[in-house]
């Protein structure tokens, strides 16, 4: 792989993948906007769409493995991801592209079951993180995991005042931790309580809604899991996705 990196690169080191994309995606566009183009490459011969080259160190993929700490199955399929995302038309250059990216692939990543974390070990960590729940007046725990596109995870717990009305939800307090710390894309969150099943409530429904359209919530209590999206929890909603935050924008410019 170092070879190919200096000769068709100019880059004289070992990296992990290298795509050589073969389809010239309009800027701006990708492979799911492109449908004309891509069917200029179809192929009825083999039933389809060639699309490019990956190439992938395998050498590299068991380093880096080793490094971050899990299996070099996973890292190869990472890896994989990567290249098929750049050969349809994805880019990490700017930070928005690079955001879109990751979340595209760690969504691939769950779906064929190779996610960072799995989700019965995203279920357990809302399930520990329940006891720091400060609940002196309602001795209801709550604990909840966020996993963001980036692959980290932000856990958080109610903590409830003696107000009442300022209490805090452990999906908020999650949320807000992880945007705090730069992450506004998420994935999958978890909620773990114990008596009955810990849905969000309708504030922290909408408090979500604001960054993760089609986020997964996973709920569960004493040893039972149910599941759901936010779409499904909170359908019509007020968000930036439809369309809102423009015309408030416009709002208050005007
Ligand atoms: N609670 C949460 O943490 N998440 C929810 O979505 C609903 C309610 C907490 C708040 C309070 O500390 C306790 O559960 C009882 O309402």
């Amino acid at each position: 792989i170092r070879a190919a990196n200096r000769e068709l690169r100019g880059v004289d080191r070992v990296t992990d993948v290298l795509s050589f994309p073969t389809v010239q995606y309009s800027p701006g566009s990708t492979a799911g906007s492109s449908t004309k183009l891509l069917q200029l490459e179809w192929n009825a011969e083999e039933c389809a769409c060639f699309l490019g080259d990956i190439m992938i160190s395998v050498p590299q993929a068991r380093r880096q493995a080793l490094e971050y700490g899990h299996m070099e199955a996973r890292e190869i399929a990472y890896l994989l991801a990567h290249g098929l995302f750049h050969l349809m038309g994805y880019d990490h250059e700017k930070d928005w592209e690079r955001t879109a990216m990751r979340h595209k692939e760690e969504q691939s990543l769950q779906a064929v079951g190779m996610a960072r974390i799995t989700d019965e070990e995203l279920l357990q960590r809302a399930r520990d993180t329940m006891k720091h729940a400060y609940v002196p007046y309602s001795h209801y725990r709550v604990g909840a995991s966020l996993l963001a596109a980036d692959g980290r995870v932000f856990d958080g717990c109610n903590v409830e005042n003696a107000s009442y009305g300022l209490t805090n939800c452990a999906e908020r307090t999650a949320l807000f931790k992880a945007v705090s710390e730069g992450a506004t894309q998420f994935t999958t969150l978890t909620i773990a309580a114990e008596g009955f099943p810990p849905w969000p409530c309708g504030a922290c429904r909408q408090v979500l809604s604001e960054f993760c359209a089609n986020l997964r919530v996973l709920v569960t209590h004493d040893g039972k899991v149910e599941q759901s999206t936010l779409q499904e929890l909170l359908p019509h909603s007020f968000s930036p996705a439809s369309g809102v935050q423009t015309v408030l924008k416009g709002t208050r410019n005007d």
